[in-house]
């Protein structure tokens, strides 16, 4: 377990940068020249927008492909093959079983929260590296786990938060370090999410031909098959997810922490709940606001879905509150609001190059050749924010001010959020 001083210890490094000293590359490891052999498990969503990054630089090669969905998978097969020209060799319905290929080098991990767990491990465990969708954990204890197998096996390891490589994030950063904010009181941090409809109750259902269900479940709790349980919506339920808070919460709250260069809060409360629609299926609330009290100043999580109105004219994105002016940032660019004539406005810098997850992919390649684990969303980064996202999602459930020293809220209700019970036969690994 990290200690409240390596808690903090590294959010220093990890505002600074500076994570991990490069690896001596490995006897056997990627040559600069040498093809990368890639695997991915969990082909419907956004795993296959990496696949899709991966697959525009010229030395990557896709030898594999998993999922519990026959009809994903064959779909996502032939759209690889119209793509590159060829055939993928393997397609598995057994994940273990792209785990078990001796050819392959990164494993793409693009399922459901509550998998990213045990098959990071295994992916580590067997030598290879791995493209980890965020939010890296589904529990503050399957994240000290992965960060452990990861520097056990000394894997190259990106966490899905492309914002992190994309340049206009970094250039508002750059900005914020030069103080002309003036102190800044609070960090706004907002997810509106108005095209994320609520979602009716459904009656269970037989499971749908060409579905493993069993495997979909994995460790989390046998039920019966519902679809609103299932493809993209699983991230509204707890079992598998947890909600807007660690969804979006994972890649806007790590930039209020980067920007501020600070780690762990003095203490996070939390209020909502499933106020615009209370009789929908969802359990996560679809209105939570959750207050991170550091020394001197908050940051503020603020969510909804189904409404779009986020703050200053936007949907998402963070809201940097100075006493000169506020510093605005989301996926589309930056700007400056000054307050009156205390400083002059930064016209909106819009987005540009070639997309921050081509540039995440990108220098994931960099790092796998040159063994560096100092990737721009480092396992240590994924970690720390997702372990920060769940407090907020602990202080809702718990419904109390909470204090967190790195290990534990010494607090028996808070503490029992701490990991998620597996379903046998899958057990939590041990690392
Ligand atoms: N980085 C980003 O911007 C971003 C955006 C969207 C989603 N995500 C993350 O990507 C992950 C997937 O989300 P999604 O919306 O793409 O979900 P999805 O439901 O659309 O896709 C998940 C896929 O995984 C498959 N799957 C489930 N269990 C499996 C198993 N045991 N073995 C093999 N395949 C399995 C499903 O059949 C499905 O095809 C989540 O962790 C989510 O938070 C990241």
């Amino acid at each position: 377990m990290t200690t409240r001083r390596d808690f903090l210890r590294q959010g220093t490094l990890l505002g600074a940068g500076l994570t991990a000293s490069p690896f001596i590359i490995k006897a056997g490891g990627i040559g600069a020249n040498d093809k990368i052999r890639v695997g991915l498990i969990g082909c419907k969503g956004m795993g296959y927008g990496d696949l899709e990054n991966f697959l525009r630089f010229p030395e990557v090669e896709c030898v594999a492909l998993a999922d519990i969905d026959s009809e994903v998978l064959n779909s996502r097969a032939a759209e690889t093959e119209k793509k590159t020209g060829k055939k993928v060799k393997h397609l598995y319905k057994d994940w273990r079983k792209l785990i078990d290929h001796k050819d392959i080098d990164v494993v793409i991990i693009g399922t459901p929260d509550h998998w990213h767990c045990l098959q990071l491990v295994a992916a580590c465990q067997t030598g290879k590296d791995v493209y980890c969708e965020k939010p890296l954990g589904n529990s503050i204890g399957e994240c000290n786990i992965m960060l452990r197998a990861a520097e056990r096996y000394n894997r190259v390891v990106q966490v899905g938060q492309w914002q992190r490589s994309d340049p206009h994030w970094q250039d508002a950063v750059a900005f914020l370090r030069t103080g002309q904010l003036g102190k800044i009181r609070t960090v706004r941090v907002f997810s509106y999410q108005g095209w994320c409809p609520s979602i009716p109750v459904k009656p269970d259902e037989p499971v749908p031909a060409g579905v493993d269900y069993d495997m979909w479940l994995g460790p989390a709790p046998k039920r019966p098959f519902n679809r609103n349980r299932f493809h993209f919506t699983f991230r509204w339920f707890w079992d598998y997810a947890g909600g807007l808070m660690t969804d979006w919460g994972v890649h806007l709250l790590d930039y209020a922490l980067y920007g501020m260069n600070v780690t762990a809060p003095e203490s996070v409360m939390a209020s909502g709940g499933k106020f615009g629609y209370p009789d929908d299926a969802c359990e996560t609330p679809d209105l939570l606001q959750t207050i991170y009290t550091f020394k001197d100043f908050t940051v503020l999580w603020d969510h909804a879905i189904g409404i779009d109105d986020g703050g200053y004219g936007r949907t998402h994105g963070l809201g940097f509150v100075g006493e000169n002016g506020t510093l605005v940032v989301d996926r589309g660019g930056w700007e400056v609001i000054p307050e009156g004539k205390r400083m002059q406005a930064v016209p909106l810098t819009k987005n540009y190059g070639k997309g921050g997850l081509y540039y995440h992919v990108e220098n994931h390649l960099e790092c796998i050749k040159s063994r560096n684990r100092n990737c721009n969303a480092s396992i240590e980064i994924g970690a720390h924010i997702a372990k920060f996202s769940q407090l907020g999602n602990i202080a809702y459930r718990t419904g109390k001010k909470l204090s967190w020293d790195g290990t534990s809220f010494h607090d028996a209700e808070a503490d029992s959020y701490l990991t998620k019970a597996y379903r046998a036969p899958w057990e939590l690994p041990k690392i």
